[in-house]
């Protein structure tokens, strides 16, 4: 692949995903092409483009080319001081707040593994102190494939390793060698496509909590600041936004105030008295 054929893919895939593709990725990029092009049948690149530009009769395969060209790596219970900062800071502030019912949103959840670890972090918390009595989790991301494994809920006994027993016996049940995520606990998730490029469009609000975690890095940060902004808009007064720690190196924004606890990065929306400066 030439540069002006390289330049106007990473062109195509920057506009309708936001991911950027650059220079140093260019094998990668050409190895996903030669992959997809070669399970959807087509021998030629420039008509293989086309079809992508184009579309029309063709957004399966582009589906299955941006499945192919996002990474999608995750587990259970991946950052631990996040999980921590829900568990012992959002939890015993939304209590405090009186706000039952809480509503969180993993965004970029890839295959599932962080909407079930913050699912059983909350039925764990509901089952010891009563709060919260309702709650549900859902999860988007681009990758339909990636969805569809996520709401079975069904993973190797390998990726299952990384759950603590306790809460694999009481969350997981034995399947075909691997495990499944209870169904008590998949009826309080939901998953569905989102491309965050596209965020302005879905009609999603007002959530207790945003947790999004090794997304924002695959962006620009003209456009990580912009979805930071989506994301901040999207949640209730008072209500919190867990990154990852690297994710935006610095971000402000009027109504977000930094939540100090070490090893994370998160902010909380601030009360609707606070945004309009009566407090
Ligand atoms: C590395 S995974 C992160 C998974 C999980 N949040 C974690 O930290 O373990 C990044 C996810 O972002 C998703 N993604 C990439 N571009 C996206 C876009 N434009 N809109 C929504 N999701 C996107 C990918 O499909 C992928 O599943």
């Amino acid at each position: 692949m030439d540069d002006t054929g390289f330049g106007r893919w990473a062109r195509l895939i920057r506009e309708r995903t936001g991911l950027h593709i650059g220079e140093e990725r260019r094998g990668f990029l050409l190895a996903g092409l030669r992959d997809r092009m070669r399970a959807s049948g087509c021998e030629d690149l420039e008509h293989y483009y086309r079809r992508m530009r184009d579309l029309r009769g063709h957004a399966d395969e582009w589906t299955r080319l941006v499945d192919r060209l996002t990474v999608h790596e995750t587990r259970f219970f991946r950052h631990e001081p996040s999980l921590d900062l829900v568990r012992s800071v959002f939890l015993p502030w939304m209590q405090r707040l009186g706000q039952d019912g809480l509503q969180v949103w993993s965004v970029g959840c890839a295959t599932g593994e962080e909407v079930y670890t913050l699912a059983m972090l909350l039925e764990g918390h509901r089952l010891e102190t009563g709060f919260p009595q309702r709650y549900a989790v859902t999860g988007t991301d681009i990758s339909l494939p990636a969805l569809r494994q996520a709401r079975e809920g069904r993973y190797s006994a390998r990726r299952v390793q990384s759950v603590p027993e306790p809460l694999r016996q009481r969350f997981f049940e034995p399947e075909d060698g691997g495990f499944r995520v209870v169904a008590s606990l998949r009826r309080r998730t939901a998953f569905h496509q989102l491309n965050l490029m596209a965020l302005a469009r879905y009609p999603l609000r007002d959530f207790h909590l945003i947790y999004c975690q090794n997304v924002l890095i695959y962006f620009e940060r003209s456009l990580r600041l912009r979805f930071l902004s989506q994301l901040a808009e999207r949640l209730v007064p008072g209500g919190m936004l867990v990154l990852g720690p690297g994710d935006v190196p610095v971000w402000s924004h009027p109504f977000m105030e930094r939540v100090a606890f070490e090893g994370t990065l998160a902010f909380r929306r601030l009360a609707q008295a606070e945004e309009e400066g009566d407090v």
